[in-house]
C-alpha cells in the first residue's frame, strides 16, 4: 500500500502540534521535515531544535528530508534530535563524503535514504542503491513548497523503481514536490510507493479527506 508522508513545509508553524496530530489522525505513515541550509537551496526553513520538539510531541516516524551542503557533518545530531529516516542529496558532497554519512546513519541504526534533483538522472544512484532504505527523488526543484509537479520525471520514476526491483526490493521509493490527488496516480503507476505532499495536505482543512484523496 502507498504510505503518505505530509510535509510540514505547509504547516501553520505557529500550530503545529495540532496540526501533526491531524494528519496522525488522518492515518498519515511519516511526517515529512524538509531541512534547509539557504545554500544547498535558495531557501531556510526548519533545523535541529525543531526536530527535537517535534519528536517530543508525536510518536510518527520522521523522515527527515536534509537539503543541506555536506549532510555528513550533521547526520548524527539530526538522529540525536529523533529522526527516524535520514534522507540527504546525492549532489551535496563529494561521493566519497555521501558513502561516509550512509555509513554512519547506517552505524546508529536508522534509515537512510538518497535524493535525487531533477536533473541527476538515476544511474548516479547505481553505487549506493543496494545499502538504502529509501530513495527520493524530486518532482520539483528543492526549496520550496507549493510549486508545480514535473511529469518528466516520471520515466526517472519507473527507472528507479527497475533498479530497485533488482538489487534491493525492500527499498522505498518516495517521491516529493507537487503531489497531489492528480499527480499522485501518476507516480504511483510509475513506481512510487511514499507521496510527500505539503500544501495538498496543510493547504486544506479536511486532513483526512485530503490523505484519502492522495491513496486514490
Ligand atoms: C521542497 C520540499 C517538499 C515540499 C513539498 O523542496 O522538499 O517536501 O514541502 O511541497 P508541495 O507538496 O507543496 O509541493
Ligand atoms: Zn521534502
Amino acid at each position: 500500500m502507498v504510505k503518505i508522508a505530509p510535509s510540514i513545509l505547509a504547516a501553520n508553524f505557529a500550530a503545529l502540534g495540532q496540526d501533526i496530530a491531524e494528519i496522525k489522525a488522518a492515518g498519515a505513515e511519516y511526517l515529512h521535515l524538509d531541512v534547509m541550509d539557504g545554500v544547498f537551496v535558495p531557501n531556510i526553513s526548519i533545523g535541529l531544535p525543531v526536530v527535537a520538539a517535534i519528536r517530543k510531541a508525536t510518536d510518527m516516524v520522521l523522515d527527515v528530508h536534509l537539503m543541506i551542503t555536506k549532510p555528513v557533518r550533521y547526520v548524527e545530531a539530526f538522529i540525536q534530535a529523533g529522526a527516524d529516516i535520514v534522507v540527504f542529496h546525492l549532489e551535496a558532497d563529494e561521493l566519497q563524503n555521501i558513502q561516509a554519512a550512509i555509513d554512519k546513519v547506517k552505524a546508529l541504526g536508522k534509515r537512510v535514504g538518497l535524493s535525487l534533483k531533477p536533473k541527476t538522472p538515476a544511474v548516479a544512484l547505481l553505487p549506493y542503491i543496494a545499502q538504502l532504505d529509501m530513495v527520493l527523488v524530486m518532482t520539483v526543484e528543492p526549496g520550496f513548497g507549493g510549486q508545480t509537479f514535473m511529469a518528466d520525471q516520471l520515466d526517472k520514476i519507473r527507472a528507479i523503481r527497475t533498479m530497485i526491483e533488482a538489487e534491493n526490493p525492500a527499498c522505498e521509493l518516495e517521491v516529493d514536490g507537487g503531489i497531489d490527488p492528480v499527480t499522485a496516480p501518476l507516480v504511483v503507476e510509475a513506481g512510487a510507493n511514499v507521496l510527500v505532499a505539503g500544501s495538498a495536505v496543510f493547504g486544506v482543512t479536511d486532513r483526512v479527506g485530503a490523505v484519502a484523496a492522495l491513496r486514490g
